[in-house]
């Protein structure tokens, strides 16, 4: 992989960030545009925009497929079956929302449970939180070991005759554990379980595969795919999508409306309601090639690479405490330093443009569980270098200097 010729597709990358060049390490939290989807963005609006999926005209028509273009690369992307199984939602969490409300509409009573786990970030968990208040739903909650993963036999000790769904992380956006989701769903189907995955951290940077996986759903967030804000993808099996209630209620969604009744829209549209994303999404088919030009295996190999080599010098700097260990890990490298706090951290990185994430990292329950108020977060993407990672090494020095330790 040419990593130099790589960074030059992102603008962001031509500009110093306070005098530095910018040494972005937080693509967890969202990762860097390349130019490709900029563009395509402006030249939807200045040259082929209408809305799709309603007129005939001419730029309505090539709107629509250039939209259902998208839908499908995804499809491809994933290895779904169906490109009917896609939805368009306007974000991971959207897509998490849509499942725990339709699903929870139709499947849970009191005193059912769901199963979730101790390294869920809020946007799945938050969504499960409002069954647990509108239907006395119970949350249960797989517990993490001292590595910071979630073990097969821990799912299958939480899993009750109570248990009607499991929601759970592919890649953990704190520990970076990525969790075995193959067999997790094979267990949970054994016991006729649906799982929910959530993909956010997984989508950009592991080989994905839904008929492999064989989940019920997933959710994928774009602009963590080097993709638009504003836009998600959930995947769900064919039978759900046809079986579960629409989420939302409005124009595009509905077969027909009369005065005393509606019937829904054929799939996926029953859960596209309103006026989409729609340039986010045509957009979203150009950060598709470029993960596929570069391939997900090289982007795989290079961020593990650099994962080990981040974990390497951070081990041998005193001081700094790494969180977790997982049997497999993801580009994350979360850490806290004794005696500085990790905002005080990120901030005083930020003054050689190094941009990591401090804070709980939306993941508050699993900060508790290691006792943490927050922690310090460098995240990898497929621009990062190993001289990042010595930059980083670098700024904590400077970091510990300024604190006296
Ligand atoms: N965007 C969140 C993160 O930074 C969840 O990991």
């Amino acid at each position: 992989m040419n990593i130099d010729k790589i960074k030059k597709e992102f603008p962001i990358f031509n500009d110093k960030v306070q005098n530095h060049d910018l040494v972005y390490l937080d693509s967890a939290n969202s990762s860097q545009k390349p130019l490709v989807v900029v563009d395509r963005i402006y030249d939807f609006y200045t040259k082929e925009f209408s809305n799709v999926g309603r007129s005939v005209h001419y730029l309505a028509v090539a709107a629509t497929n250039l939209y259902e273009n998208t839908r499908t690369s995804v499809q491809k992307y994933i290895n779904a079956k169906d490109k009917d199984e896609i939805v368009f939602t306007k974000g991971a969490t959207e897509a998490i929302n849509l499942v725990a409300s339709t699903f929870g509409q139709k499947y849970l009573k009191e005193g059912d449970e769901v199963l979730v786990t101790e390294l869920e970030h809020h946007s799945n968990y938050v969504p499960w939180h409002y069954l647990r208040k509108s239907k006395g739903v119970k949350i249960e909650f797989a517990e993490i070991n001292e590595d910071g993963d979630i073990s097969i036999d821990e799912i299958k000790k939480k899993i009750t005759d109570k248990t009607k769904i499991i929601a759970i992380t592919h890649l953990s956006n704190v520990t970076g554990a990525i969790l075995p989701i193959k067999e997790i769903v094979d267990l949970a189907h054994s016991k006729g379980i649906p799982v929910l995955v959530d993909g956010c951290q997984s989508a950009p940077h592991i080989k994905l595969d839904m008929q492999d996986l064989d989940c019920d759903f997933y959710a994928i967030s774009c602009h963590k795919m080097y993709g638009p804000t504003g836009l998600g993808v959930l995947y769900a099996k064919k039978k759900w999508l046809e079986d579960l209630p629409p989420y939302q209620g409005g124009g595009g969604m509905i077969g027909w409306v009369k005065k005393n009744d509606i019937g829904y829209g054929e799939l996926p549209n029953k859960y596209e309601a309103g006026t989409m994303a729609t340039a986010q999404v045509i957009a979203f088919n150009e950060s598709i090639s470029f993960l596929n030009k570069i391939g997900i295996n090289n982007i795989e190999n290079h961020e593990n690479e650099l994962l080990k080599y981040g974990e390497e010098i951070l081990r041998k700097n005193n001081s700094v405490k790494l969180i977790g260990n997982p049997k497999n890990k993801g580009g994350v490298l979360s850490f806290t330093i004794d005696g500085i706090h990790p905002h005080d951290i990120a901030t005083i990185l930020d003054e050689d443009g190094v941009a990591i994430r401090a804070g709980h990292h939306c993941c508050q329950i699993l900060h508790d569980k290691l006792g943490l108020p927050a922690s310090a977060r460098a995240s990898l993407g497929v621009y990062n270098t190993k001289e990042d990672l010595d930059k980083l090494n670098y700024s904590i020095n400077k970091c510990k200097k300024i604190f006296e330790l």
